[in-house]
């Protein structure tokens, strides 16, 4: 198909839930105030910050994205086996990438595609695309923030179940309470029949979960520092983005990554009328990576009353695929 016809498909089947825009300046400011200060992981993704995050996913350190698209391409026979023909396929997040060609060439005639994501242009890129490449796949995108339920649009032909796709351990990087919400919210989109197909980064040796998210070329670390440029762009702040070093480090106890900006120096930081002192040496964090074991991760799922029905993991046991059910 054409991508004129398909992106006029894809805009004719738009269902959009006019999102609330962020207010970052009131994230910031709150994330500040706190002890030890914070600033959301979600205002990374700016033009620039999802750039970067591409380059990141390409540097020899960082594992994830490789070992999971290897693990989908040697798995996707069994994975389609054990979830079943005519799925619905929900992804939270858009998917333009080779993750979600992966699956819905892998699936037994999927009838329908309904990305969640909240940046209209990045839904709409993506539907476009997947619908030049699979015709037979209805491409029914919703415009909504995917961490609240979602009412989901009807397919043209009867699904047998739907399937959320939640890939890349993007689980990760939501505290345990907002994970389990965020799985409460995929447990019923899939209703009583669905079930879910989420990516997980596995704990091990902390060097290379470390070496992961601090690679010899600096771009995590440039991909950090952009969060403050980005502010500093849309909202009015003063950060110094050279007085601020990027910092992670594996919390083996918590099983997770935790990134901070360090503040070099003693400085205040203005965002609109409110003044923000860092001391020397002063960590601000900005995202979690959470790593699971069988264990916490079917614990996590069980608080949303699901349960793990298959696994995947890659011959290193490096990262996981999961399947979950209602339980
Ligand atoms: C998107 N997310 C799963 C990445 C991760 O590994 O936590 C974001 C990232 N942050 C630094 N490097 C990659």
């Amino acid at each position: 198909m054409n991508a004129a016809i398909a992106r006029a498909r894809a805009q004719a089947a738009l269902t959009d839930l006019r999102p609330q825009p962020d207010d970052i300046a009131a994230d910031a400011i709150a994330g500040l105030s706190r002890a030890p200060k914070t600033l959301p992981s979600k205002y990374f993704y700016d033009a620039e910050g999802s750039r970067l995050f591409e380059a990141i996913t390409r540097q020899p350190e960082y594992y994830l994205t490789r070992v999971e698209l290897a693990l989908m391409e040697a798995q996707m026979p069994s994975i389609a086996q054990a979830i079943g023909d005519g799925v619905h396929v929900v992804e939270f997040g858009s998917g333009s990438g080779r993750k979600t060609e992966l699956l819905l060439e892998g699936l037994a005639a999927p009838v329908a595609y309904t990305p969640i994501e909240i940046s209209r242009t990045a839904l709409m890129d993506s539907v476009t695309r997947l619908g030049q490449n699979f015709p037979d796949v209805q491409m029914l995108p919703v415009c909504a923030d995917f961490t609240r339920p979602v009412p989901l649009p009807r397919a043209e032909r009867r699904a047998h179940r739907t399937l959320v796709f939640f890939p890349g351990s993007t689980l990760g990087n939501f505290s345990d309470d907002e994970a389990v919400r965020l799985l409460r919210s995929m447990r019923g989109t899939m209703g009583d029949a669905g079930c879910a197909l989420i990516g997980i980064d596995l704990d091990k040796d902390p060097a290379i979960i470390e070496a992961a998210y601090n690679d010899a070329a600096g771009v995590t670390a440039a991909f950090t520092v952009n969060l403050l440029t980005r502010l500093n762009r849309e909202i009015d702040s003063d950060f110094d983005t050279d007085g601020f070093r990027h910092r992670a480090l594996y919390a083996r106890d918590r099983m997770r990554i935790e990134t901070s900006l360090v503040s070099e120096r003693a400085q205040s930081v203005r965002i609109g009328d409110h003044a923000f002192d860092f001391a020397a040496g002063e960590a601000m964090h900005v995202e979690i990576s959470q790593k699971y074991t069988d264990a916490s991760f079917s614990a996590l799922a069980a608080q949303a009353g699901l349960r793990v029905t298959h696994g995947w993991n890659d011959d290193g046991d490096s990262f996981g695929l999961r399947l979950l059910q209602p339980a």
